[in-house]
């Protein structure tokens, strides 16, 4: 009987103990440190792409202001992006913080002809950032916020890739899926760096992050069994989109960082890169045939 009981206790307190060490691993490693800033946005105006569902979403929903306005945007047709950013810039006076954070992994071609994901996540972005840098330039101290993921440490840039096919990879299995998006989100890093170079003397900073593994519409396109593995058996693992709005916000409103300009974020905090995501060659090679895509 004793025994039992003993054997009894031990099992409760093992529990115990292992609800509370994975109580406190969600606290502090899940969910992450929050964005501490202070900085009020009155009379500010903040662009953030993919802002219908998702981290977009929330961080719209959390900036308190009721002078949310929707903007029909595209970033599969360059067309679109252009005729976004005419209408902006003739409808709004000020452009403080442009968040790049609209991004998706799909197969298929956009209006264009490019690669889906990298069309929609590089292309799109390099295109809007660069239409719109003027006011961000006017109205400096300003930033860009580029939301890439910590996919991008297994992506690669295939020049030859682009050139012949303009897309990153051309496979069609789930996995090549995932790694073009991982492609196309080292672009954002990459580009970053090479925008920040481009934007010395100026007063504009620009910053990637992380914003870690979140519960989102992000997987849509991936299969049924998938998603619901993901989303219900890893829930324990991932963050709101509260949680992972929080390095965004942190970019675009920490006061001080500017000195980090072109860094790459998770956790609200800088981090080193891989070498190929700040390899000047690369990224300066990357802007110039994006440009060139572009018509710029
Ligand atoms: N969730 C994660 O774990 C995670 C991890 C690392 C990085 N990220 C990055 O975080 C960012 C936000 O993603 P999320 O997790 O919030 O995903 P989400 O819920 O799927 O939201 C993505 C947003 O992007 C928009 N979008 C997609 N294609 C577009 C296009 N052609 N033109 C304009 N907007 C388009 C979507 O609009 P529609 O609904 O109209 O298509 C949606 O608003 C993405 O850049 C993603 O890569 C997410
Ligand atoms: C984020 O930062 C917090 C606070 O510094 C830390 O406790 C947590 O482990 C970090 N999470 C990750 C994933 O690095
Ligand atoms: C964000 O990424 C896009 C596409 O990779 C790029 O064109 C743009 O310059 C980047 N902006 C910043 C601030 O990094």
């Amino acid at each position: 009987m004793t025994v039992v009981v003993k054997y009894c206790k031990l099992l409760l307190f093992l529990l115990v103990g292992f609800l509370i060490a994975a109580y406190v691993f969600h606290e502090t490693v899940v969910k992450g440190k929050s964005c501490t800033s202070k900085a009020k946005l009155h009379g500010k105006t903040v662009i953030v792409t993919g802002s219908n569902t998702g981290i977009g979403k929330t961080m719209n929903l959390e900036s308190g202001s009721s002078q949310v306005v929707f903007m029909q945007l595209d970033l599969a047709s360059l067309k679109s992006v252009r005729s976004f950013a005419e209408n902006f810039l003739k409808t709004e006076p000020r452009l403080d913080i442009l968040i790049n954070n609209a991004g998706l992994f799909n197969f298929g071609r956009t209006e264009d002809g490019f690669g889906m994901t990298f069309g929609v996540n590089h292309l799109g972005h390099f295109l809007l950032t660069n239409l719109l840098l003027d006011r961000l330039k006017e109205c400096g101290p300003s930033r860009v916020v580029n939301v890439s993921s910590g996919a991008h440490n297994w992506g690669r840039v295939d020049f030859d890739c682009l050139n012949t096919h303009k897309t990153l990879r051309t496979g069609t299995s789930f996995v090549d899926g995932q790694r073009v998006y991982a492609d196309s989100k080292l672009c954002n890093v990459l580009f970053t760096y090479e925008l920040a170079k481009r934007l010395k003397g100026t007063k504009v900073t620009c910053y990637s992050l992380h914003p870690g593994v979140v519960r989102t519409d992000i997987i849509r396109n991936a299969s049924p069994t998938f998603q619901l593995v993901a989303l219900n058996g890893l829930r324990f693992f991932m963050k709101t989109p509260l949680q992972g709005s929080q390095t965004t916000l942190h970019c675009a409103l920490h006061e001080g960082i500017e000195h980090l300009s072109g860094r790459h974020f998770s956790n609200c905090t800088a981090r080193d890169v891989l070498a190929k995501a700040k390899d000047p060659v690369t990224a300066k090679k990357l802007w110039e045939i994006s440009e060139r895509f572009c018509d710029l």
